[in-house]
């Protein structure tokens, strides 16, 4: 049954972070998402093909077991996958006449099941397909779930490759993936993907008003999405419990900081290492009484102070699994009487002085 068991999925994506958040070149970055794709859906070998506008072609820029091939641009399952912009899963692709069998001839391989997910840019355009070649386990084709894996590593992959023809930095999508990696892992834990991204909003809000400059406030816009990316190794008795936690589940809970600083720890990357420290200290209290240090002040990076008043803000303000919303005048007093607390003064003042502004997000809903 492959990856459906959510604890190896989990095993998994684990063991990609770290080798994702120290990859510094592009190629490096596409081999892993290959490597990540074909584990996810379970294939002997997973490609990556793109087009080749001068030539007419397509080609294979990563791929397992062979080496570089290039075909005409209609050619095979791959080509069709590529001129329709569709998703194309086959049993047996003997028995499609879309298939080229002339390439197993070549590589002296047998093809049976094939997944390929077109590989769109950002404006829709495709350029290039991702392609997983048999299914390793029973039933040995590929299924639905295997589909959106894929389809999220593809997602990625395109974004990879955009970022080097657009200059971007590399780092930014390095920071997507792994935001990426952590929402797969949330199939568990529904509500707080919305979570994350409402954090980041709500926290380059507080960085802007706070008086941090536009590059500043992104960085922290692009880190705040992985603050409980520990989470991930949370099991899922306690993140889904409907009711209070007892001590014990408490405190495990509470490792989530130091699980997520280790995973995003080992890049020297600056934006990842914000993560690392948004992670470990985004429930610290500016009074010492948080955790997992007990930090206070201005010992807490900036980043993390204001990661947790949006962190907390998203809480009080949303349904979660153990508690109700709370109303908008009860949230704003809990601020009001925390200033000073549990946070620091002034970025409860800036919440509490452009409240409309930060509450619009949740009224709209
Ligand atoms: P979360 O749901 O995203 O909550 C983040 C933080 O918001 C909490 O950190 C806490 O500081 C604040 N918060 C949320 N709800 C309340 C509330 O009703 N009253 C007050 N005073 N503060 C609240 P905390 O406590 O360290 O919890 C971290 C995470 O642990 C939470 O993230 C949630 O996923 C989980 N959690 C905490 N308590 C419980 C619980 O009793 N049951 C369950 N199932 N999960 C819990
Ligand atoms: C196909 O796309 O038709 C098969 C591709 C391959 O065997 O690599
Ligand atoms: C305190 O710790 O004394 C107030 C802030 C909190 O709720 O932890
Ligand atoms: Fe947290
Ligand atoms: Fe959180």
């Amino acid at each position: 049954m492959g990856l459906a068991n959510t604890a190896e999925i989990v095993d998994l994506l684990f063991s990609y972070m770290p080798k994702i958040a120290e990859e510094r070149k592009m190629d490096g970055l596409l081999i892993l998402m290959a490597d990540l794709g074909r584990s996810l859906v379970g294939a002997d070998r997973c490609s990556l093909w793109l087009i080749d506008e001068n030539k007419k072609e397509l080609w294979t820029k990563i791929a397992h077991g062979v080496d570089e091939l290039r075909v005409p641009l209609r050619w095979g399952l791959v080509g069709h996958s590529i001129s329709s912009g569709n998703t194309i899963c086959v049993d047996d692709a003997y028995s499609d006449d879309r298939f080229d069998p002339s390439s197993d001839v070549k590589t002296c391989y047998k093809t049976k099941s094939v997944l390929t997910v077109p590989l769109k840019n950002s404006n829709g355009r495709v350029i290039g397909a991702f392609q997983a070649i048999n299914k390793k386990e029973e039933p040995y084709h590929f299924l639905n779930h295997d589909i959106e894996y894929l389809n999220l590593t593809a997602v990625y992959s395109a974004k990879t490759l955009e970022s080097a023809l657009l200059t971007k930095e590399l780092e930014e999508t390095q920071a997507e993936i792994l935001y990426m990696l952590g929402e797969v892992s949330e199939y568990r834990s529904k509500e707080t993907s919305d979570h994350v991204i409402r954090v980041a909003a709500t926290s380059y809000k507080l960085a802007k008003y706070f008086g941090l400059n536009e590059e500043e406030a992104n960085q922290i816009r692009l880190a705040a999405p992985l603050h409980d990316l520990g989470k991930i190794g949370v099991p899922d008795s306690i993140l889904q419990k409907t009711g209070a936690f007892t001590p014990e589940e408490y405190d495990l809970m509470k490792k989530h900081t130091v699980m997520g600083h280790h995973l995003l720890q080992n890049s020297s990357r600056p934006l990842l290492q914000m993560a690392a420290d948004m992670a470990i200290s985004h429930h610290e209290h500016w009074n010492g009484k948080g955790y997992p240090n007990g930090l206070a002040r201005e010992q807490i990076p900036l980043a993390s102070r204001i990661c947790a008043v949006a962190d907390v803000f998203d809480a009080l303000s949303n349904s979660r699994c153990y508690k109700e919303a709370w109303p908008e005048s009860k949230v704003q007093e809990f601020f009001l009487k925390q200033r000073g607390c549990q946070f620091q003064m002034e970025l409860v003042d800036v919440l509490l002085a452009h409240w409309d502004d930060f509450m619009s997000d949740y009224r709209e809903k």
